[in-house]
Parts: C-alpha cells; sequence; structure tokens
C-alpha cells in the first residue's frame, strides 16, 4: 500500500495538501512529520485528525537519528517535502534558523529516503517543494521560466535554491527519484499572519496601520493556496522523474493595488464606509534587498499536466478575506504571544 510522508503539514499548504491527499485517497496511507514550529498548527488539521489513513508524528528534520528510525518503521513509499522557515523578513532576522531546516534539513530526509529505499527505487518518489524566489528578481518585462538560472538574493531564497541543488545531487549522484516544483505567492485560509494578505486582514480588522513597505510597487504572481495542493498532487503522481515544474497563478499585482483590491473587500464585508480601510495604508521601510518582481511562465505544467490556476485573485480574496473574519479565533490564537514580540520587533 501506498504510504506517503509529508512533511511540514501543519503549516499552511501542508494542511490544505494534507486534506486533499486523505479525502481523495483511502486507501493510501499519510503520515504527516512535523516540529510543529510557531507556523505549525495541529488545529489546521482538526477535519481530518481522526481519519484511519493519517497519522501525525511531531519531529524536527534537523535530526538525523530520528528520521532514519521513522523511516524504518514506516517504509514510506514517497515523500512529499514542504517542511521550512518560510518567511524572508525572518530569514533577514535570523539566517541560520533557516539553513538548518531548509539545508542541512532538505540533506538529511534526502540520506533518511536514499538509506532506506536501498537504490531499490521502483514505485518511490522524492518530491520537493521549493519556491519561485530561487529565480531571484524580474525587471519590468520576462517571466520566469524552468530554464531561468538561479540567482537568490535573500538568506531564505538561498537556503531554498540550496536545497534545490541537493535534490538534482542526490538524483545525479545516487538516482533518488526526484522531482522538483518552483511556485509563487500562495495565500488563502491558514496562512500565519506574518505574511502579508492575513497581516493586513488582521490590521484592517482593528484599524492598525497597515505597512507596505518601500513604495508597495514590488509585484508578486498569487496563486489560490487549494490550486498549489492540487498541482503538487499533480506532480507527485503524473510529473515526469527528474523534471522542475513552475506553479503560477497568472495573477501578478502590485503590493499597493493588492492592499487596496484587499482593503475594498473587507470594507464590504465589514459594513465600513467605502475608502475607509485605504486610509490606514503606511509607507514604512523597505525590505533589505527586497525584490522587485515575480511572474512564473507555468506553459509547461499546462502543457504536461493539464494544471491550470482554477480561482483569479477577486474571487480569492472575496474567500480569503470571508475565512478570516469568520475564523477569528484562529486569528486571535495564532497572534498571541510571541506573535506579540514579532510584530514589535518587525514594524517597531
Ligand atoms: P509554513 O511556514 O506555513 O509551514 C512550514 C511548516 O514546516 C510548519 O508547519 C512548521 O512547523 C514546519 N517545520 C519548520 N521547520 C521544521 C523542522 N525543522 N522540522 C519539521 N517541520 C518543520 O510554510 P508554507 O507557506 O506552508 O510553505 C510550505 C513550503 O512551500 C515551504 O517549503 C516553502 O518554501 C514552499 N513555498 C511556499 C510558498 C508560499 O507562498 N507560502 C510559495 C512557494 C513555495
Ligand atoms: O514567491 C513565493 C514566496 O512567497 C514563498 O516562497 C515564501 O515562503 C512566501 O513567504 C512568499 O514570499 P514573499 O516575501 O513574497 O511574501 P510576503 O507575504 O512576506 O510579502 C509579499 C510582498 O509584500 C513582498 O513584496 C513584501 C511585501 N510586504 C510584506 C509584508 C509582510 C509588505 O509590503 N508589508 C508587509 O508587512
Amino acid at each position: 500500500m501506498a504510504k506517503t510522508l509529508i512533511t511540514g503539514g501543519a503549516g499552511f499548504i501542508g494542511s490544505h495538501l494534507i486534506h486533499l491527499l486523505v479525502n481523495k485517497y483511502p486507501g493510501e496511507q499519510f503520515v504527516n512529520l512535523d516540529a510543529l514550529t510557531y507556523a505549525g498548527n495541529p488545529e489546521n488539521l482538526k477535519a481530518i485528525e481522526d481519519a484511519p489513513n493519517y497519522r501525525f508524528v511531531k519531529g524536527d528534520i534537523t535530526d538525523f537519528a530520528f528520521l532514519e528510525q521513522l523511516f524504518a518503521e514506516h517504509q514510506f513509499t514517497g515523500v512529499i517535502h514542504l517542511a521550512a522557515e518560510s518567511h524572508v523578513d525572518r530569514s533577514i532576522a535570523n539566517p541560520m534558523a533557516f539553513i538548518m531546516t531548509n539545508v542541512v534539513g532538505t540533506v538529511n530526509l534526502l540520506n533518511a529516503a536514499k538509506n532506506s529505499w536501498q537504490s531499490d527505487y521502483s514505485g518511490k518518489r522524492f518530491y520537493h517543494v521549493s519556491t519561485d524566489e530561487v529565480y531571484g528578481s524580474l525587471g519590468a518585462e520576462g517571466l520566469f521560466t524552468e530554464e531561468t538560472a538561479y540567482d537568490p538574493r535573500s538568506p531564505y531564497s538561498a537556503s531554498k535554491a540550496s536545497s534545490d541543488h541537493f535534490v538534482r545531487a542526490w538524483q545525479h549522484t545516487y538516482g533518488l527519484p526526484v522531482v522538483i516544483s518552483n511556485c509563487s505567492n500562495n495565500y488563502g485560509p491558514y496562512q500565519f499572519p506574518e505574511k502579508l494578505l492575513p497581516l493586513m486582514i488582521n490590521n484592517i480588522r482593528h484599524e492598525k496601520p497597515l505597512p507596505v513597505y518601500g513604495d508597495g510597487s514590488n509585484v508578486r504572481d498569487w496563486l489560490w493556496v487549494e490550486d498549489h495542493a492540487a498541482a503538487i498532487d499533480l506532480i507527485f503522481r503524473e510529473g515526469r522523474e527528474g523534471e522542475t515544474y513552475n506553479i503560477g497563478g497568472n495573477n501578478e499585482c502590485s503590493n499597493l493595488g493588492l492592499v487596496h483590491q484587499l482593503c475594498d473587500v473587507v470594507d464590504d464585508l465589514l459594513g465600513r464606509a467605502p475608502g475607509s480601510s485605504r486610509k490606514l495604508i503606511t509607507f514604512v521601510k523597505d525590505r533589505p534587498g527586497h525584490d522587485q518582481r515575480y511572474a512564473i511562465d507555468a506553459s509547461k505544467i499546462k502543457a504536461e499536466l493539464g494544471w491550470e490556476p482554477t480561482i483569479g485573485v477577486e474571487e480569492g480574496l472575496q474567500r480569503t478575506a470571508k475565512w478570516y473574519l469568520n475564523n477569528t479565533e484562529w486569528l486571535e490564537r495564532v497572534t498571541s504571544g510571541a506573535y506579540r514580540e514579532y510584530y514589535a520587533q518587525q514594524y517597531q
């Protein structure tokens, strides 16, 4: 029976992926390995936590002895690796945590899979979930393709780029059957409110300033998180071994434009006067080394696997804002305690 290890499944994208897989494949087993850092939240998995084909294991991918034991116990047939330190601003403040989890943790997992599979790779797959930030920063023109040269510029993106290189090295050197995807900015429910959209929704709710970095002209390509989960499922099952797939939303927006749209959606949902939340926008000190523009050419995954985003940013913003406004207890819980210290330090 197929038994897949998913790392980082208590985080934002991982929890959406686990909901999808556990419900869609009742005849397969899924083990979620997560260290439950500040970003991991078992509450995100309440709906499936008792499913017979699901099991949660608390553990750290930087601990190799623990990983070897886990692989020996479970005899996994596949790995989908999402566990990571994922926030660029935190990587600027504390790069070492990113190197430990994203680089050392990934190499540990590669070694644990290689040792467990002992060169009998039939029916096995190691899927590494990565980011478009490895490609660096675009000017006004052009798109990231799978051939774009790596040019990471933040400690976070350098750690992810490094992990991608190690995954490819394990394929070329040891024959490990790998596949990699590089995705653009995700948004939707369960995203930790250190990231742009949930942070802004939370601040709008409390009528606090909305901190836009620099002049707000930086561009990101926004993807509804469930579309990313669907792409991961497809690539894991049907992607060609050794290949890389770019995943994007075809939804380029400047940060300021996106925050304007969000303000209007939330004002409408809260019955506030049109334009009132836009007045909360405050331009703050720019992120050091802030990448100007990310945009994905997702034609390969469309041509090979038939995947396309299904939710545009207008619909996605409505759904996202409604979810956070209907789940204020979730928001309150994750923004108490350590979040306040983080916020005070980051936004002074
Ligand atoms: P997240 O920060 O919400 O979740 C990360 C999860 O990993 C958390 O549950 C955390 O507890 C766990 N984790 C962290 N360190 C760990 C360790 N040492 N051992 C075990 N578990 C650990 O991240 P996310 O936004 O869901 O991103 C998931 C993956 O997708 C990451 O690899 C990220 O680089 C990639 N990605 C994210 C986006 C995005 O827009 N969020 C876009 C493209 C790619
Ligand atoms: O592109 C994929 C990446 O997208 C993922 O690999 C990362 O894990 C994920 O965090 C995200 O990175 P970004 O740095 O693009 O996301 P973030 O939400 O932090 O910021 C989005 C944009 O908004 C970015 O240009 C910085 C800006 N920003 C962010 C915050 C938190 C602000 O202007 N103000 C803010 O308070």
